[in-house]
Parts: C-alpha cells; sequence; structure tokens
C-alpha cells in the first residue's frame, strides 16, 4: 500500500544510506522541482544540504526574496544566494536573437554555478529535480527541442559529482504531493511553468533594466488578477509579454506614445501543445485597467488568443 508518507521515509532511509557523512549540492531556482527535492534532502540530512540560488535578475517579482523566505528561513536550510544580475545584463546588453538569448543565460548560469560550488568543501553529491516524464523524454525528439532548452540546473561537465534524483519515478502531481507532505508552502508547490532564461524571453529583442520593470510589475498585477479570479488552477501558464512595440494614445488630455504590453494565458496538459484560456472578460478588463493605470510606459493591452500550433506558449 504506497503513500506519500511512505515514500518519504523510504527515501529519507535511502538517501541517509547513500550519502553518510558527505555533503549534497542543489541548484535552487525557486520551482516547483528543484523546491521538493531540497525539502526532500533537507529532510534527510538537513545541515548536509547546500543549496546555491542563482539569482539572474530575471525572475519574476519578489520571487528570489520568496525563495529565501520560505526556503531558507522557512525550512532552515543553507542556501547560497548569488545576486548575479549584473553579469547576466551586462551579458545579454544589445543581444536580440532568442536562441542567444538562450545559450548567452544558459552559459552564463553554469558559470556562475561552477564558481559558488567551487568554494564549497566536501561536497560528493549533486541532487536534483528530475522527473519521471524527464527521464523518459531525455534522448527522444520532441517538440521542446525546437527551442534550444537550457534549464536552469544543468550540470557543470567538470564537477564530477556523483546524481542523486530522489524524485525520478514521479509525476508532477506527485511532486506537488510530496511537497506539500513535506510542508512545503502552496504557492510554491501550485507554481506555473516559468522557463530558465525567465523574462528575458518575454521581452522580444533587446532587454534592458527599464523593460525588465514593465514586464515583472505587469506579470505581478496579471498574476494577482488571476488568483483574485480563482483561476489559478485551470490556467496552465499566464503571463505578460513586452512585444517592443509603442503605439499612440491618450491620457488625460496628452497624447502618449508607448508600449504595448500582451497578455498571455494557456491550458495546457504538459506545454507541449495548448489552447488560449478564456479568462472571463471582467477579468481582462480588471487587467487592463491596472495594467495601464499602474505600470508606467504601458498604453496598450493586447490579448493573445492563438494556439500551440501554431504559435508557441513563450514569444521568443
Ligand atoms: P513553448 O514556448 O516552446 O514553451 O511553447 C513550452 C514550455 O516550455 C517553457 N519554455 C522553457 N523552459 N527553458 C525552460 O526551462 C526555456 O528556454 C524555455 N522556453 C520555453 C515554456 O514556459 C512552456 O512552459
Amino acid at each position: 500500500d504506497w503513500t506519500m508518507e511512505h515514500f518519504i521515509d523510504l527515501e529519507v532511509e535511502k538517501i541517509r544510506a547513500e550519502v553518510g557523512e558527505r555533503n549534497v549540492l542543489c541548484g535552487l531556482s525557486g520551482g516547483v522541482d528543484s523546491s521538493v527535492v531540497a525539502a526532500l534532502l533537507h529532510r534527510a540530512i538537513g545541515d548536509q544540504l547546500t543549496c546555491i540560488f542563482v539569482d539572474h535578475g530575471l525572475l519574476r517579482k519578489d520571487e528570489g526574496d520568496d525563495v529565501m523566505r520560505f526556503l531558507g528561513d522557512g525550512f532552515n536550510m543553507n542556501i547560497i544566494r548569488v545576486d548575479a544580475k549584473d553579469r547576466f545584463l551586462t551579458k545579454l546588453s544589445g543581444v536580440d536573437d532568442p536562441e542567444l538569448k538562450r545559450k548567452i543565460i544558459g552559459n552564463e548560469f553554469i558559470e556562475v554555478f561552477d564558481e559558488e560550488a567551487s568554494k564549497l568543501e566536501n561536497v560528493d553529491y549533486l541532487a536534483q529535480g528530475t522527473l519521471y516524464t524527464d527521464v523518459i523524454e531525455s534522448g527522444t525528439e520532441t517538440a521542446q527541442t525546437i527551442k534550444s532548452h537550457h534549464n536552469v540546473g544543468g550540470l557543470p561537465e567538470d564537477m564530477e559529482l556523483k546524481l542523486i534524483e530522489p524524485l525520478n519515478t514521479l509525476f508532477k502531481d506527485e511532486v506537488r504531493e510530496l511537497g506539500t507532505e513535506l510542508g512545503v508552502p502552496e504557492h510554491i508547490v501550485w507554481r506555473q511553468p516559468f522557463p530558465g532564461p525567465g523574462l528575458s524571453i518575454r521581452i522580444l529583442g533587446a532587454l534592458d533594466e527599464e523593460k525588465l520593470e514593465i514586464v515583472r510589475e505587469s506579470d505581478a498585477i496579471l498574476r494577482d488578477e488571476i488568483k483574485e479570479a480563482g483561476l489559478d488552477r485551470d490556467i496552465w501558464q499566464y503571463f505578460t509579454v513586452l512585444p517592443n512595440i509603442k503605439s499612440v494614445g491618450v491620457m488625460g488630455d496628452e497624447r502618449t506614445y508607448d508600449h504595448t504590453i500582451g497578455i498571455r494565458a494557456v491550458t495546457s496538459i504538459d506545454g507541449m501543445t495548448s489552447d488560449w484560456a478564456r479568462i472571463p472578460w471582467h477579468v481582462l478588463e480588471k487587467v487592463s485597467t491596472r495594467l495601464v493605470n499602474e505600470v508606467s510606459h504601458i498604453n496598450r493591452v493586447v490579448y493573445d488568443i492563438t494556439s500551440k500550433p501554431p504559435s508557441t506558449i513563450e514569444w521568443e
């Protein structure tokens, strides 16, 4: 008779037996899988676990602080937060090709992670939140590989750490159940998928601080209203994109010439195909009003009503 409690007991025993007195490293992204794997490892070996959280400055509003508050303080977990925003923004300056952005972020991520990891002593293991679906998909050509997925958490090649992947028999819904059982906060356990390259691929073309601010603030408002409307568990992903288009508007007596923001919200089972979410108009109306009133440099809001295929979920 298989229960999650039983799974936890077994895994904790297995991890302790394998690791002994040695130390384990884990890359935290703030996403569901890495958070749950860290919580499980922490249950098993406590202070022998050190997490590295690379903050590339492309995260959503308050995300970095959230990770530190709920996992660092809440679990009393060793987390090294690396503020690498300037490094990433410098490398990305003037880069407008989507694949090049991904490549730069992936490489820089590994470099930062590697630098931090090499400062630690007596680390023999690397824990990763690989799921069962990742195991079956690896090696097969999926539609996902149309975009090169440099997932945050890539393994630095020359580190020679042994891998611990305690989630590799589980599906996503089981990982959520496990996280809940381990006391990971609900908003982390139910988090929507968020791409490794973060907000950078939600700004079409080259990014800068001002554009990042526009997507970050508008994304926060959209999330707020979707949650308020009770739709957050029904919609697979919902976010805003900055297409880098300016158009004419009017505010008060003034003519404006400012940014358009796009809302993307899709329903999906696995991200491979998707349909646009039929968000009630009154919700969209409220979001639109708030975006224009509360985020500077937005004077127009559009809603993306394409499915995947032919579009992708992200705009880059
Ligand atoms: P697309 O845009 O290809 O996205 O329909 C499918 C799913 O993958 C996510 N995505 C990424 N995830 N690195 C990631 O870790 C990436 O470069 C990346 N690009 C897209 C996207 O958010 C959606 O869930």
